[in-house]
């Protein structure tokens, strides 16, 4: 998450009855870290799970549950607490609550806060599978859907009940997640991306390896940034502890060849190329299939290297390369080697990191270098720089529908 990402953004975090209640705890909390504000409404089976004591603690506002609440002066709480939202989230939804709304029911305070709404609805839905299954409720979500709302989730897995399947709410961080995924400007829409991210690992035996200090932490970043913007993406990652930014598709490899051929395995039907990982320019020409042991000598062991493919040179040489991004880490003299590396992988954007240091750490300062100059960026948190360096993408794509 970047810092305050949905900061000036006003949610009504609409509550029904179900035991999914819990996980809004932590959603407030994601979502007031991230800089909203978040106005909690809750339905009176709601307040059975969790108390509106802590939603009003956590929310740092008064919670709402009736529609004749005496502190909103007019009377008029289901139109005055969601004038002013960019959004209603109703979280968890319940099949109950899928169904009124698929019928425009306004029965009790958040229900009629939806139907006299002016924004964006989106609904997390929560229940037990079969309630998910009942052709009565797939029936409510097909309405939903046809009405503009957007239905998030459910996730699959076990239940309260003991049951498995579909109809659990997702995590708070995946619902935050698409909370913010919503907000965020589409300004890759119907574009696919291709990242690679993180480190390669070289083997030397079967225990021991190459490798280098790459957190992945900038690829993945620019991965969800991608996502967020509405792209398709598409992450190959070396091997990292990190999660797989939401409704991103990754695919785990180790070695700079098993990189290189995952890339050219997709990279067909790719729009845009970001090469972010780095990746080993060697390897050992025969890694032993045993683990290589100290002789009564003790010899030391020696190795012959051969060079790795470089997958973003690969990739602009192709007759129709998607849009093709480098990254550089130097450590020194990045003027000089940015340009120079970027000319010489033959690709328009080159992103040069100030310093190596940056490795691991939340936060990046960058150059771009391209064929009419370089431009620094501020320094800021690297979600933040993935976001600023995706808009930086997207207004240099070549109107493709041009050129292919
Ligand atoms: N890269 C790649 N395949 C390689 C090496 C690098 O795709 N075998 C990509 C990286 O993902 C990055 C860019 O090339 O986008 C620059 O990586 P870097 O390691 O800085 O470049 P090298 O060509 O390895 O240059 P150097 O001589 O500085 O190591």
């Amino acid at each position: 998450m970047a810092t305050a990402e949905l900061a000036g953004k006003h949610l009504v975090l609409g509550m029904t009855g179900g035991i999914a209640c819990y996980k809004i705890a932590e959603l407030t909390r994601l979502l007031t870290k991230a800089g909203a504000t978040v106005q909690v409404v809750m339905t009176e089976a709601a307040t059975q799970f969790i108390t509106p004591v802590t939603m009003q603690a956590l929310s740092g506002r008064p919670v709402y549950t009736s529609q004749w609440d005496g502190r909103v002066p007019n009377n008029m709480a289901h139109i005055d607490l969601s004038r002013e939202a960019d959004a209603i989230v109703i979280a968890p939804a319940s099949t109950d609550f899928l169904a009124k709304l698929a019928h425009g029911m306004a029965d009790d305070l958040l229900s009629t806060l939806c139907v006299a709404r002016d924004c964006p609805l989106l609904v997390v839905p929560a229940m037990n599978r079969q309630m998910w299954q009942n052709p009565a409720t797939q029936r409510n979500v097909v309405q939903l859907r046809a009405d503009g709302i957007e239905v998030l989730g459910p996730d699959s897995g076990p239940q309260a009940c003991g049951e498995v399947g579909d109809g659990r709410m997702l995590e708070a961080a995946a619902t935050y997640e698409a909370v913010a995924s919503f907000f965020a400007p589409k300004i890759l829409a119907g574009k696919r991306v291709l990242l690679t991210a993180g480190p390669t690992f070289e083997p030397l035996d079967p225990v021991r390896g190459i490798t280098n200090r790459s957190s992945g932490k900038m690829g993945f970043a620019l991965a969800r940034a991608a996502q967020q913007a509405g792209a398709e993406v598409h992450l190959i990652a070396g091997p990292v502890a990190l999660e797989t930014p939401w409704g991103v598709f990754r695919q785990d490899v180790q070695t700079a060849q098993q990189m290189h051929d995952a890339v050219m395995r997709s990279v067909a039907d790719a729009d845009i190329f970001i090469g972010v990982a780095a990746v080993a320019d060697w390897r050992v020409d025969h890694a032993s299939e045993h683990k290589i042991k100290k002789t009564a000598e003790r010899a030391l062991p020696t190795f012959s290297f051969v060079e790795n493919p470089d997958i973003l040179a690969s990739v602009a040489k192709l007759p129709h390369p998607p849009f093709a991004v480098g990254f550089a880490a130097e450590s020194g003299d990045l003027e000089i080697h940015g340009e120079e590396k970027r000319v010489r992988k033959n690709v328009p954007l080159l992103i040069g990191n100030l310093g190596p240091l940056t490795f691991g750490l939340d936060d990046n300062e960058v150059i771009l270098f391209e064929a009419s100059g370089a431009t620094k960026l501020p320094r800021a948190d690297k979600q933040a720089l993935a976001h600023a360096l995706i808009a930086e993408i997207a207004r240099r794509l070549p109107d493709t529908s041009l050129i292919r």
